[in-house]
């Protein structure tokens, strides 16, 4: 677990804080007295959260869709007039996919990468002022598949990828301002991500997944997602097994689509 206090008085910013792994971060974080702005589309869910916490009221509920990157400049503006400060942004938020590439329609492709890829970026531009005069932390979710592809998840797959690239960029750009970037990819953690996720039609999936269910609980993830939040790593792996299959597609590249073919999507 990563120590107590490193997060004590923090001013933590996470998106997608009303469910899986956002949800648990707000309790963990809530217990080393972070300061936590909850952002999400759903108000009810974040509201009931935050009165769950640890300190509840030096947290701030502040509803945000990451598809309206229209709103970010006001959202951001109500945090400064809170807090004066942001320590730390969590890019949590984000959507799954559950349909082919040749099926999947046209507004999932854009849909996915409106709220993974440019609500993502759109909102770390936003509050890049906050984060030089902190000398702050920008905590990027990607996934295993910002590392590979995979069956189903070609859109998904995409704008995670498309996260690595923007980032190891923008964190060689602002090292010099004293920020750092932390991006992390879990493998599968048993949280209601597959049952958000979006069908080739646009639809929920609706179904919890096996391999979603079979997941890293995602207390666990999160102890192991803080610790390296506290390290300033650069890039951090977290999951079970399923996490190997990143560096067997680097050393063996030929031995890697062979076993990744095999796997079940769901
Ligand atoms: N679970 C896994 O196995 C796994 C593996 C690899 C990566 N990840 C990544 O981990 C992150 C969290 O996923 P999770 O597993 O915790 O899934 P989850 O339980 O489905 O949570 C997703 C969160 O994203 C928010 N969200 C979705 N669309 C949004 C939008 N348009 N605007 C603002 N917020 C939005 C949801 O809140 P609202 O519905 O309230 O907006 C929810 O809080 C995601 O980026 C995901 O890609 C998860």
């Amino acid at each position: 677990m990563a120590e107590a206090n490193n997060f004590d008085g923090k001013v933590v910013w996470l998106t997608g804080a009303s469910s899986g792994i956002g949800k648990e971060l707000s309790i963990q974080l809530s217990q080393q007295n972070a300061k936590l702005i909850l952002s999400s589309r759903n108000k009810k869910r974040l509201e009931e959260l935050k009165g769950n916490l640890v300190n509840t009221d030096e947290h701030m509920v502040l509803p945000l869709d990451l598809a309206d990157s229209a709103s970010f400049s006001e959202r951001y503006h109500e945090v400064i007039a809170k807090y004066g400060v942001v320590d730390i942004l969590i890019q949590n938020g984000g959507i799954s996919q559950r349909g082919t590439a040749a099926e999947s329609s046209e507004e999932v492709v854009r849909q996915i990468m409106e709220v993974n890829f440019f609500g993502n970026v759109l909102l770390s531009k936003t509050v890049l002022p906050a984060l030089r005069k902190s000398k702050g932390q920008i905590v990027v979710i990607s996934s295993i598949a910002g590392k590979f592809g995979f069956f189903l998840r070609s859109s998904y797959s995409a704008s995670k990828h498309a996260l690595h690239g923007y980032y190891e960029s923008l964190a060689l750009e602002e090292e010099s301002n004293g920020l750092s970037v932390t991006v992390v990819c879990p493998g599968k953690i048993n949280t209601p991500i597959s049952t958000n996720a979006l069908s080739a039609d646009g639809n929920k999936h609706g179904d919890m997944d096996h391999n979603q269910e079979t997941g890293m609980d995602v207390s666990v993830c999160v102890e192991e997602l803080l610790t390296a939040v506290v390290k300033k790593k650069r890039e951090v792996l977290i999951g079970n097994k399923e996490t190997k299959a990143v560096t067997l597609k680097r050393f063996l590249p030929a031995l890697f689509w062979r076993v990744i073919r095999k796997q079940s999507p769901t």
